[in-house]
C-alpha cells in the first residue's frame, strides 16, 4: 500500500515511523513534518535519526508547517522529552531533507503514484489542511485519511479534546469537512497497545540496531513516564495497512473550533437516527469511520514482528 507519513516526531511517532519503514506490506513514498509534540527542527532531526534507526532506504522527507493555523504552538514536550524523543535525537545523519515543502511533496508523490495514495496523518493536521486547501486535484486523488487524532470520549490535551486537534482544531475541521473518506483512530483505542519492561529488555537482548534502538526508546519512555507506555500512533498505520485488525463504526464528527471548554473536540454522535427530531440530527456532520476497537494482539505481534525481523 503506498503511505505517505505526515509526523510530529514524538516517542509514538517513531514506534510508527520504524514500522512503515520496516514492514513489508507499507510503501512509504514520503514523509512530511508538522510541529506537534515539539518544534519542527526537533521534528525533522527525530524523523531523520528514526530512519537511520530503521535502516530506511532513500524515502523523501519534507519540512512542513512550524505552526498551527491560528494557535500559538503548545508543545508535549513533558511527555516526550526535550527533544522530542526521550533524548534519542542524533544530529549525525547523513540524510538531506527534500528541498519542497510537505505540501509540494505531497502533490507531487499523489499525481506520480500509479495507485491510490493512503495518507497517515500522525500529528496535528496543519499541514494536511494546506495540502488539501493548496492542491485539491491532487487530494481528490487520495484513497483515504487514517489519521491519529480525537476521540469518541474523553481527551487528553484538556477533558475532552485529544492533542492532535486541540492543538490545530482549525485545520481538523478542515480535514474532517474536506469529504476525503477519513478513519479516525483515537483515543479511544490509542492507549491500547502497552508495551512493558519486559517487552523493552527482549528487544534490547536482540542486539540488532533497530530492535536496539526500538527497545531503549520503549525503556527510556516507560522511565520518563513511569509506567507502561503505547505503541500509540503505530495503530494508525496498522489500521491503515490492516483494516480487518480494527472494528469502526461510521458516526457523523464536528470538529469544535469555538474557543469554549471543548475546543479540539471531535464530537461524535452516536444518537439513533429513528429516534431524533430532524432539525437536531446534524446531518451536514461528515460520516467518519470512527476506530472504537483494535485486536491488541494481533497487533502488537505485528509491530515486534516487524522490528525485530522474526
Ligand atoms: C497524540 O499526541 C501526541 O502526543 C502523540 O504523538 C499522538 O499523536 C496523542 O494524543
Ligand atoms: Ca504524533
Amino acid at each position: 500500500m503506498n503511505i505517505i507519513l505526515d509526523v510530529d516526531t514524538g516517542v509514538d511517532d517513531a514506534f510508527a515511523l520504524l514500522f512503515a519503514a520496516r514492514s513489508p506490506l507499507v510503501n512509504l513514498i514520503g514523509i512530511t513534518c508538522v510541529d506537534g509534540n515539539t518544534n519542527l527542527d526537533n521534528v525533522v532531526a527525530n524523523t531523520l535519526t528514526v530512519l537511520d534507526a530503521a535502516g530506511a532506504g532513500d524515502i523523501p522527507v519534507a519540512r512542513g508547517a512550524a505552526r498551527p493555523l491560528l494557535e500559538l504552538p503548545s508543545y508535549a514536550e513533558f511527555v516526550h522529552g526535550s527533544d522530542g524523543m526521550v533524548e534519542m535525537q542524533s544530529k549525525d545523519s547523513k540524510r538531506v531533507l527534500d528541498p519542497r515543502t510537505a505540501i509540494e511533496l505531497m502533490r507531487d508523490l499523489i499525481n506520480a503514484s500509479p495507485e491510490p495514495v493512503t495518507l497517515v496523518p500522525i500529528g496535528p493536521l496543519t499541514n494536511i489542511a494546506l495540502f488539501l486547501r493548496a492542491f485539491p486535484d491532487a487530494a481528490s486523488k487520495l484513497e483515504r485519511i487514517v489519521l491519529m487524532g480525537g476521540s469518541a470520549s474523553v481527551g487528553n490535551a484538556t477533558a475532552t479534546a485529544e492533542f492532535n486537534i486541540w492543538h490545530d482544531p482549525e485545520a481538523a475541521a478542515i480535514v474532517f469537512t474536506s469529504g476525503v473518506p477519513i478513519t479516525m483512530y483515537g483515543l479511544d483505542v490509542f492507549t491500547d497497545l502497552q508495551m512493558t519492561q519486559d517487552d523493552a529488555k527482549s528487544l534490547i537482548a536482540k542486539g540488532d540496531k533497530t530492535s536496539l534502538f526500538a527497545g531503549t526508546l520503549v525503556d527510556r519512555f516507560i522511565k520518563q513516564m513511569g509506567h507502561d507506555v503505547t505503541l500509540g500512533d503505530y495503530g494508525a498505520v496498522a489500521t491503515a495497512i490492516a483494516p480487518q485488525l480494527a472494528r469502526t463504526q461510521s458516526l457523523r464528527v464536528v470538529v469544535d473550533t469555538t474557543h469554549g471548554p471543548n475546543r479540539g473536540q471531535t464530537v461524535c454522535d452516536h444518537r439513533s437516527y429513528a429516534d431524533i427530531a430532524p432539525e437536531s440530527a446534524h446531518t451536514h456532520a461528515p460520516q467518519v469511520d470512527v476506530v472504537l476497537e483494535i485486536d491488541i494482539k494481533a497487533m502488537k505481534d505485528m509491530w515486534i514482528k516487524t522490528i525485530t525481523g522474526n
